[in-house]
């Protein structure tokens, strides 16, 4: 249970929010930490605040094997700051051909947690994804058999399709076919953005989870067009309309063990997002508890924010709850505008801006 200790004073009529909060120590199911000098800036904000997290493999080139999943987590162990004890949980990245004897590979490693289905063309360094689902259906059947996660960036390519329908028209096209061919598949519908994902996902019970970012919780669509072009917002699924946000708050802050937390982090210069084509992704890490608190505040469901955080996750990937606790703080901080990585600058979200909640030591 998430113990919150309650301000001193309680005015008459009404008890206060908490002011205090220690949760479980959290995990993020959803994480990119990219590689060299970006990696090592970018793991000890995700250090701090995650004992685990499932690590996307959408680098250049994409994770696709065991070994390179093994060598990957390598780097990432030997960028950890000296104390951690973070733990990267590694994905592989599906490709056509991905040949069945790397699932078994997967299952033997003990490290491997998940494969991520990228539909080729849908985001970032996304070109050897999936373009006919029929060709993996021999993998899919693999993990089915074996219980290995099958992680879904959840939007169709077609450049027919409006931009904000790709995920909805995914869903029916693509989602519910394949949990119908493939009844024993475990699936995580990543970043859902939308009310029919939040629909789609309650129907589906213990085998369908899906993870909410911190962002689309934030934010709707207006976020990306206040006073001007805002690429610092631009992210993929991209922001939805405000009942749909309104929805994902909601559906994570019911407490339901199907939705967890996912903050998919996904960092890039800031002369890659702020250009004639900027990339999408939002750099979250730096405060991602911090602004989750600040959402479940905001909806007055802060009891519920260790279900979410902290307890729904390891269920759904038959893992231990962790062991240690964080502990926040209602004490308001300035985010930085940017962070300094070699000659290069990272923007992250809330750049000079207010954070609500601090990440204080853990006192028991
Ligand atoms: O906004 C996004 N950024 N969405 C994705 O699906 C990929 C990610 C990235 O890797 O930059
Ligand atoms: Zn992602």
């Amino acid at each position: 249970m998430t113990s919150a200790s309650h301000s001193a004073s309680h005015s008459a009529g009404g008890t206060q929010a908490p002011t205090r909060l220690r949760l479980i120590r959290p995990d993020d199911w959803h994480l990119h930490l990219r590689d060299g000098v970006l990696l090592q800036a970018v793991l000890p904000a995700t250090a701090a605040r995650f004992a685990r997290a499932i690590v996307m493999p959408n680098l250049q080139p994409p994770v696709t094997t065991v070994a390179m999943a093994a060598a990957y987590r390598e780097r990432i162990l030997a960028a950890l700051p000296p104390a951690s004890t973070f733990q990267p949980l590694m994905t592989l990245y599906l490709t056509e051909a991905t040949p069945v004897t790397e699932i078994q590979a997967a299952v033997q490693s003990g490290f491997v947690h998940g494969v991520k289905f990228y539909p080729a063309g849908a985001t970032t360094n996304s070109e050897n994804g999936v373009r006919d689902l029929r060709r993996v259906y021999p993998v899919l059947a693999a993990m089915e058999k074996h219980g290995l996660p099958l992680l879904l960036h959840g939007e169709v390519t077609d450049p027919e399709v409006d931009i904000f329908d790709r995920e909805a028209v995914f869903i029916e096209s693509v989602l519910r076919p394949l949990l119908a061919d493939f009844p024993g598949l475990k699936v995580v519908l990543e970043h859902i953005t939308t009310a029919e994902a939040v629909d789609f996902v309650r129907a589906h019970g213990e085998r369908l989870g899906a993870t909410i970012t911190v962002h689309h919780l934030l934010h709707n669509r207006n976020a990306l067009f206040r006073g001007g072009i805002r690429p610092h917002h631009y992210c993929l699924p991209v922001l939805k309309r405000e009942r749909h946000r309104q929805a994902l708050v909601a559906a994570a802050t019911s407490g339901a063990p199907e939705f967890f937390l996912g903050t998919d982090s996904a960092p890039h210069l800031r002369g890659q997002k702020e250009s004639a084509c900027g990339c999408a992704g939002i750099y979250s890490a730096p405060a991602a508890i911090e602004l989750y608190a600040e959402v479940f505040a905001a909806a007055g469901a802060l009891e519920q924010l260790e279900a979410f955080a902290s307890r729904n996750g390891p269920r759904f990937y038959g893992l231990p709850e962790n062991s240690d606790h964080i502990a926040l703080e209602l004490r308001p901080w300035t985010m930085p505008e940017f962070l300094s990585i070699g000659g290069d600058e990272l923007v992250p979200l809330r750049a000079g801006e207010s954070v609500a909640w601090s990440l204080v030591p853990d006192e028991g």
